[in-house]
């Protein structure tokens, strides 16, 4: 066991000075080494209340059965030899397709979010033969170069990437979305049905509907980026995709069980034809492995519940209920929003969310800042959290906004 200062000693030789500095001003001086349900344990012995984890941990962590899932498969095999065919990945696709709406009939699968992201968008790119594309202001697609040029809100990597093929479009102009698609230069549009990392922001259903609309319209290919709403984080199996079907479907996060790192891109065949999803141009050496693909085919089966989805929907809107009626005419927060366990608190300056994050890890509970919106500080408990945790969580969190200074 390392004592805490031993361990930022070394985290800043390995990751630089100023990312430890960060560390030890939040009062994270210790390593995480394990993890169970809501809860990670620190090298130091200290227990933290999880309400982070960048969207990955609807199940928690190590949840029973998709370890025993992961166990029994690593006593078969691991990655794919990619010369075969692989039996666990081709069960998570078809549990992929079989679980989204009836046009989205074949599977690629991937590693991250942005490796998704960066698959679709070649997809459309090919498939179209057009060179733009549409994403919207608040946007978030991960950060490969071409996610990163989908994603609105990353002021430092403007210069890089396919910024002059991108118009960016405010959510709800159709006007703009129009003007933009009916060039016809427009390969794909990208949206996340509720935007994450740029401030946890719901699109409403008819905006998307009318995207739907225009996209059909123009033969353009409509991508609806779930990789953070998907799988039950908002409640529903899908945040929209059984409503409005999209061309392209991407999943990720919630996928992988909070155990190994797990994408995919479901789409219409109809759409993509086969050389746009050629695998020489989409394959990689550690995608469609036996391992991530039991453990995709676990998660689908366990976040495809309606009773896990039930409770998903439950817990939020009690989380929610909680903090609005604690924050009521509060200057320090202008809104708790967001739907099933996908919630921000929007506070009135990044000072105020600094300090909520701080005097939440004194009180213990881990949370983070939106990444391209840091004033909104997220709130993710897993499902699993038992009444009590939750319930202790939300008073450790109304506490440490009580004791943020109220912004001059
Ligand atoms: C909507 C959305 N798309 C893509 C990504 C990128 O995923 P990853 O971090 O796995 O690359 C994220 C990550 O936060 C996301 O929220």
């Amino acid at each position: 066991v390392s004592p805490p200062t031993s361990f930022l000693t070394r985290y800043a030789a390995a990751f630089g000075r100023s990312e430890a500095f960060m560390l030890r001003m939040a009062g994270l001086t210790g390593g995480e080494t394990t993890a169970e349900g809501a809860w990670i344990s620190d090298n130091t012995g200290k227990r933290w209340l999880d309400f982070g984890s960048f969207g990955v941990h609807l199940l928690g962590h190590r949840h029973p059965v998709v370890t025993a899932a992961a166990i029994k498969q690593l006593d078969l095999m691991g990655l794919s030899g990619k010369v075969l065919g692989n039996e666990a990945a081709t069960q998570c696709g078809d549990a992929l397709i079989a679980a989204t709406p009836s046009n989205l009939d074949r599977v690629r699968l991937a590693n991250s979010g942005a490796e998704a992201v960066d698959m679709a968008l070649k997809m459309v790119l090919l498939a179209t033969g057009r060179e733009e594309l549409l994403a919207f202001r608040h946007s978030y697609h991960g950060k490969t170069i071409a996610a990163l040029s989908l994603s609105d809100t990353l002021p430092t990597t403007a210069a890089i990437g396919l910024r002059n093929q991108v118009h960016f479009a405010e959510v709800g102009d159709c006007d703009a979305v129009r003007r933009a698609l009916t060039t016809r230069r427009v390969a794909g549009v990208f949206v996340e049905p509720v935007q994450g990392e740029g401030g946890v922001r719901p699109i409403a259903p008819h905006f998307l509907a009318g995207l739907r609309e225009l996209c059909t319209e123009t033969g353009t290919a409509l991508v609806f980026d779930e990789i953070q709403t998907g799988l039950g984080r908002t409640g529903r199996r899908w945040r929209s995709a059984d409503d409005v079907p999209p061309d392209l479907l991407l999943v990720g996060k919630t996928l992988g069980g909070g155990i190994v790192p797990l994408s995919a891109v479901l789409f219409s065949s109809s759409v993509i034809g086969t050389s746009a999803a050629d695998p020489v141009v989409l394959a990689s050496s550690f995608a469609g492995g036996a391992f991530a693909g039991r453990i995709g085919t676990t998660v689908l089966d366990l976040v495809c519940d309606e009773q896990l989805l039930a409770r998903v929907r439950r817990h939020g809107e009690m989380v929610r209920t909680r903090l609005r009626a604690a924050f009521a005419g509060d200057p320090r927060i202008r809104e708790v929003r967001g739907e099933g366990l996908m919630i921000g608190i929007d506070t009135s300056a990044g000072s105020v969310a600094g300090s909520l994050v701080v005097e939440a890890a004194k009180r213990d509970l881990l949370l983070s800042f939106c990444l391209s919106e840091p004033q909104v500080v997220r709130v993710y408990p897993p499902v699993v959290i038992d009444d009590d945790d939750l319930s202790g969580g939300l008073d450790a969190l109304i506490a440490a906004v009580t004791a943020t200074p109220v912004p001059s």
